[in-house]
């Protein structure tokens, strides 16, 4: 594109910065509290509230606490949030079998919070790895992660936490299909208006480290994760892992983490138009959050900056830990 620009001293950029009012009004790219899903972490007990220790600020709370912070995150007008649960290690097993249990602390999560604050969107992670003794999104067998028996573990984790009230099913598994199987079994159970958000172009990324802290999954991992999630250098192939989730039922789709990964949101914007998300992860909380701790950056600043940069690139939305600091900031 070439614009027809006259150039100095008739053009002078700096005439629409010099006030706030006019760099308000010509401003491109704006965040606003309704960009923001908040990722949170549920732990069994009540009025327990353990810091994670690599996410400075970021705390796993029992249902009682949770329900409370959801209603106060809702009252800032942040829309949805996104439930990570913290399994304590003797319910986790190779089966992975309480990621379908319908009594398990996800889904008693997501049924407190719909009955308290039924205004605001829940969002549930489908994937193994939190249940599973393995610490993988899948089945593991001799080694090798495995994808259609996986899958079906993974359409029977979603109908329970759609039965239990979950508004949008985030699979970050990054098996092969899920997204059709997924859909079809929502559909079969009644569960027709439960949106899929796909973790479609995840990456196998050193920045999940502190999330798997949160979860405790970290200490069970054997390996990587890099037989299902990208290698960090591919964009092409993200462009086919989105439009293969679109052609089976993804209602909205996200890139992960999300900073390194900016040039792979604009491209799955301007190529597929569909609601796209992109996931600050847990690494990238990290590093602001500690070097604002440290007196190195100005964590308000970095962190308002950091998240418009997301809009700029394309993103409808940001799920991200800074989510409530942001709100609060925005609300002033
Ligand atoms: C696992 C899952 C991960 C995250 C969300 N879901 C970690 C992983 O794939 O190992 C990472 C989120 C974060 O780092 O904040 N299915």
């Amino acid at each position: 594109m070439t614009f027809p620009t006259p150039s100095f001293p008739s053009t002078r950029m700096r005439r629409v910065r010099r006030a706030p009012w006019l760099r308000a009004l010509t401003a491109e790219s704006i965040l606003t509290p309704a960009d923001l899903i908040w990722p949170v972490f549920v732990v069994e007990g009540s009025g327990v509230r353990e810091q994670v220790t690599s996410m400075p600020g970021v705390e796993r709370l029992s249902i009682d606490l949770l329900v409370k912070a959801v209603a106060d995150a809702s009252a800032l007008g942040i829309p949805a949030i996104a439930l990570f649960p913290f399994i304590e290690p003797g319910r986790k097993t190779p089966d992975a079998a309480e990621a379908w249990n319908a009594e398990n602390l996800v889904c008693r999560a997501v049924q407190a919070i719909k009955a308290s604050s039924p205004e605001i969107g829940v969002m549930c992670d489908v994937a193994l790895d939190p249940f599973n003794s393995d610490g993988h999104d899948g089945l593991v067998k001799g080694g090798i992660i495995l994808n259609d028996e996986t899958i079906e573990c993974l359409v029977r984790q979603a109908v329970c936490q759609a039965n239990a009230g979950c508004d949008i099913i985030a699979p970050s598994d990054m098996m092969d299909g899920r997204i059709a199987a997924l859909r079809k079994g929502l559909d079969e159970n009644g569960h027709t208006d439960v949106a899929i958000m796909s973790y479609a172009a995840k990456y196998a990324s050193g920045f999940y480290g502190p999330f798997r802290d949160a979860v405790g999954s970290g200490g069970a991992l054997q390996g990587d994760k890099k037989t299902y999630q990208m290698n960090p250098g591919n964009s092409d192939e993200a462009m086919r892992e989105v439009s293969l989730d679109i052609s089976e039922g993804a209602d909205m789709v996200m890139v992960k983490p999300g900073l390194p990964y900016l040039d792979v949101v604009r491209r799955v914007k301007d190529t597929f138009a569909m609601p796209t998300f992109a996931y600050n992860v847990s690494g990238e909380y990290a590093m602001l959050r500690g070097a604002g701790d440290a007196g190195w950056l100005d964590y308000n600043t970095v962190m308002m900056e950091m998240l418009v940069s997301f809009k700029r690139a394309g993103c409808d939305g940001v799920l991200t830990y800074h989510a409530v600091d942001a709100a609060k900031l925005l609300n002033g």
